[in-house]
């Protein structure tokens, strides 16, 4: 089990987990870190957990993970941003996981509009952000991770989707040192959401990802819809061209038509 002090030991950061709660079982560390922001914890809170009984996805779908071999927790932020510019720490999100595992396994890592991660084109992690505002402004905002460390084995119908870092490096990664390295990428990172649509991580994630001027398909709920992936809009929406011009999303699933 991933243990609180080895977490802290060494772990030099300015505000991501210096207030670490770690769990051998939860339902959800999103959920954990919600009511724990609902009770004022301080921004920079981690919540981690080996085990969840009831881990969200995106979209509404469940996320499924073996007990013990990877890691999953949530980072409580309280952005000084206004509800427009939330799209920010999504891209935020994926630059640090991105930088983090990259010093780790020392491969490249894809980042995968809207929020996954993928490591030699398959996912590898899968981020959920969940935001409170008042009026206009941040209360705070959930940023759940999920990686696929050490599993060996996925369901049937994921397994060509689906991949950790042990299945693609073909070793064991110590999850302990994954989870500092995030947290350190995280604390570095965090100046630069300050200012809105921040260059800085617009940059690394748009090198990051290789969707643009490809054909692509995009599916939300029961829109399907083919195009070339042109650029992301002022709110992080993927825009793309289609035969009956361009066409704006900000949530759904997309393909890279090969
Ligand atoms: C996705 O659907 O790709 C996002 C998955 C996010 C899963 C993580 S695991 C830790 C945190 N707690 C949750 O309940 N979900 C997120």
């Amino acid at each position: 089990m991933i243990s609180k002090e080895s977490v802290l030991k060494g772990l030099k950061t300015q505000v991501i987990g210096k207030k670490l709660f770690v769990f051998e079982s939860i339902d959800s560390t999103n959920a954990c870190a919600k009511t724990l922001a609902e009770a004022g914890t301080a921004e920079g809170t981690v919540v981690v957990a080996d085990f969840q009984s009831a881990g969200r996805g995106r979209l509404g779908r469940a996320w499924l993970s073996e007990p013990g071999t990877n890691l999953l927790f949530s980072v409580v932020l309280r952005p000084t941003l206004k509800k427009e510019s939330a799209a920010i720490l999504t891209f935020y999100s994926a630059v640090f996981i991105a930088r983090a595992l990259e010093t780790i396994c020392g491969h490249s890592i894809e980042c995968k509009w809207p929020n996954d991660i993928l490591l030699n084109g398959k996912k590898c992690c899968g981020i959920l952000l969940e935001n409170s505002f008042v009026q206009d402004r941040f209360d705070f905002s959930v940023i759940g991770i999920g990686i696929n460390v050490n599993q060996a084995v996925f369901p049937e119908d994921l397994a060509n989707r689906a991949t950790s870092l042990m299945k693609e490096l073909q070793h064991k990664v110590d999850r302990t040192k994954l989870l500092q390295e995030l947290l350190r990428a995280a604390d570095t990172l965090l100046p630069s959401t300050r200012a809105g649509w921040a260059k800085e991580i617009m940059d690394d994630w748009n090198s990051h990802c290789s969707m643009f001027g490809k054909p692509v398909t995009i599916s939300h709920g029961d829109d399907r819809i083919s195009g070339t992936a042109l650029r992301l809009d002022a709110e992080g929406g993927l825009v793309i061209s289609t035969a009956s011009g361009p066409s704006t999303f900000y949530a759904g699933d997309v393909t890279i038509v090969q």
